[in-house]
């Protein structure tokens, strides 16, 4: 039977690859899509999601909530010079398409209820809804079957700073939240698993680009600018922490290993804002989730190519802007 999923999303990039995944597999049953504040402009963000549901051809199937447009407590901060407007300059007539009146958190909530323990949530943006479908039901991570968070890095390096990786920088008090309020949790870190074993180089690149369908076409859209942004940091490739959080829910054997740890989330520190401290065993603390360290990389990467070789037929014309 399919999984029934949930990805609460900042769509840009890898978060449209993601979508994809939640789109396309047949493991898949995607209830909704959930829009947070996170990579690039809210309201870009949400025609990023529309745009992604049109050229996996799913556009009118699946609900798209509007989530929190900011941080907790904190002011956004944008991932743009990232990932440009996170679609590749890719344009299509959105007129028409609107997303639900009910809010992003008041969906998690409903949909987490009407079915106790089986609903599983994919957070790949920072888990300002989450922490706020926490506060709103007291029964929300109970209810939630599993919860797949993209974020933090397992003692290696952060992205957005020395110490922090984006989405918990980002909304480093929803994180913190999330870590305490007891969901059956896996983590998908950025540094060393993302870095080491999601990132498509030159190769892997050009083999996407030979499948030529119009979903490989949009992979090669959307990631071109942070193409461009991770070179320029030394990272040989782009990256895929959104889609390898999609990928290992629905099909765990591409995991080649993982173990229990306690994560939590620094709030305080001035120069470790968003730092997620995982402790493995040794220092007295419960553990609270599940991370991931080391994937089938090569699997990973076949997965997605069969993803993008589907074929599908976008609804409306897609253009490039110039
Ligand atoms: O740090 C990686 C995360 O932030 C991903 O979710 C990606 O979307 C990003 O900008
Ligand atoms: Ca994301």
């Amino acid at each position: 039977m399919p999984t029934p999923l949930v990805i609460d999303t900042d769509t840009a990039q890898d978060d449209c690859v993601a979508l994809l995944v939640g789109l396309l597999d047949p493991a898949a049953d995607l209830r909704a899509i959930t829009m947070v504040a996170g990579n690039v402009g809210f309201d870009q963000q949400v025609r990023n999601a529309f745009l992604t549901l049109n050229v996996a051809g799913r556009l009118g199937e699946v609900p798209v909530h509007l989530g929190c447009r900011a941080p907790l407590t904190r002011a956004w901060v944008s991932a743009e010079n990232v990932h440009g407007d996170g679609s590749g300059g890719l344009r299509m007539d959105q007129s028409g398409l609107e997303p639900e009146s009910e809010h992003a958190v008041d969906a998690l909530v409903r949909l987490a209820a009407e079915h106790p323990g089986e609903l599983s949530i994919v957070a790949i943006g920072p888990l300002t809804n989450i922490a706020m479908a926490v506060a709103k039901d007291p029964d929300f991570a109970r209810n939630v079957g599993s919860l797949y968070v993209m974020g933090g890095s397992n003692n290696g390096r952060g992205n957005i700073t020395a110490a922090a990786e984006f989405n918990f920088y980002v909304d480093p008090e929803a994180a913190k939240a999330v870590f305490a309020a007891g969901f059956d949790v896996t983590v998908v870190p950025w540094d060393p698993l993302t870095l080491r074993q999601a990132v498509f180089g030159q190769e892997r690149l050009d083999r996407i680009e030979a499948i030529g369908t119009p979903l490989s076409d949009f992979f090669t859209d959307v990631c071109a600018a942070t193409l461009e942004f991770d070179r320029s940091v030394g990272i040989d490739g782009t990256t895929h922490p959104d889609s390898l959080t999609a990928a290992v829910l629905l099909h765990p054997e591409l995991v080649r290993r993982s173990a229990r740890y306690h994560v939590d989330v620094e709030t305080a520190g001035e120069l470790t804002r968003g730092y997620s401290a995982m402790s493995w065993g040794v220092h007295g603390l419960e553990p609270n989730a599940t991370v991931v360290e080391e994937i089938d990389a090569e699997g990973f990467h076949a997965y997605l190519s069969g993803v993008l070789a589907t074929e599908t037929v976008p609804a409306r014309k897609i253009t490039r802007s110039v």
